[in-house]
């Protein structure tokens, strides 16, 4: 099976009332680790490259290990372009083959960002690859881009359709009070699902991206915390609220920090209980399993795509159209 973009996926997420787990990959253990998981869940994936990503990695190795990836698992698996910031960008990872793009233009202007986004959906249509644009900006309180809390920033409903007509963008990334990283809430969490809801109302059967999404699972906070890190207060969206997001118009969520702590925490174990291990492969093995772990974890209980990597599209009305 070759590179799939991510119009048929989202599609069926829509109409299954679930939502597809994009998570950000960076070495080959953090691939094997997401694609193990889908393997044994039978889930459909969404393998995210960020700028820094392409950086560190390079995007031929990326891609490459990506297409090892769908030679073992068979798995309907999209390579996407996270946060692209530019059409120069984007085009070059549809050049470099990449299946989907997202170009955020969310820092520009309304008009601008519908200028922008539209240049690269022509671009990538006439190619085959789906387009994620962002309108609204994450909150964030340790971005670059250090977006204040604001209502300011949150995603505008009355915006939505017109950017969505001007521009032909497949799915649409809203912002409704979740940010990068892995500290998200001072203090209790809060997401603005009336947004969300209202979003839902204007776009009919239109999938909806939620960035900022990891959970930041307590028990990797105390791992790290254990084992000589300091994450202090780190904290991340209550599951029970990603499911939420799921069954109404979110069909694709973002995960990238929960496989950092995963990792982290894994490594920072390992050394803390094995001084003398200087073999890669013994610190990185359990980093390993501890990806697929969490992933797994969100395929089954957070995502509900499990077993949904070959399903039929359903021929019921679309789920979340009632919500
Ligand atoms: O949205 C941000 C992702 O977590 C990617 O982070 O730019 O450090 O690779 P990065
Ligand atoms: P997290 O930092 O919550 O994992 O969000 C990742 C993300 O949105 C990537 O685009
Ligand atoms: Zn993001």
């Amino acid at each position: 099976m070759p590179l799939v973009n991510t119009k048929e996926m989202l599609a069926k997420a829509y109409a299954g009332g679930y939502a597809v787990g994009a998570f950000n990959v960076n070495n080959m253990e953090i691939i094997q680790g997401i694609v193990e998981a889908g393997k044994e869940e039978k889930a459909p994936l969404i393998l995210q490259v960020s700028a820094g990503a392409r950086k560190y990695a390079n995007s031929t190795y990326l891609k490459k290990l990506v297409e090892a990836a769908i030679e073992d698992s068979g798995l309907p698996i999209a390579l996407h372009l996270d946060h692209g910031d530019s059409y120069e960008l984007c085009k070059a990872c549809i050049d470099d083959g990449f299946s989907s793009v997202m170009i955020d233009a969310s820092h520009h202007s309304f008009a601008e960002n519908i200028k922008i986004t539209k240049q690269v959906v022509q671009y990538a249509h006439a190619r085959g690859v789906t387009v994620e644009a962002e309108l609204g900006r994450l909150a964030g309180i340790e971005d670059d881009v250090n977006v204040s809390e604001e209502d300011s920033a949150f995603t505008d409903p009355e915006q939505v359709e017109e950017f969505v007509a001007k521009t032909g963008v497949d799915s649409l990334a809203i912002s409704i009070g979740t940010s990068h990283g892995a500290f998200k809430f001072k203090g209790e969490a809060k997401l603005r699902f009336d947004i969300l809801e209202e979003i839902g109302k204007r776009l009919p059967k239109f999938p909806i991206v939620l960035h900022g999404a990891s959970s930041v699972l307590q028990e990797h906070v105390a791992l790290v915390n254990q084992y000589g890190g300091s994450m202090p207060g780190a904290k991340g969206v209550p599951e029970e609220m990603l499911r939420q997001a799921a069954s109404m118009s979110v069909c694709k969520i973002n995960i990238d920090s929960d496989l950092r702590m995963a990792f982290t925490a894994a490594v920072r174990q390992h050394f803390a209980q094995n001084p003398s291990h200087f073999d890669p492969r013994q610190y990185l093995s359990p980093a390993r399993e501890m990806i697929k772990q969490v992933v797994k974890h969100k395929l089954i209980h957070v995502l509900g795509c499990s077993g949904k990597a070959f399903a039929e599209p359903t021929k019921k009305p679309a789920a979340k159209a009632k919500k």
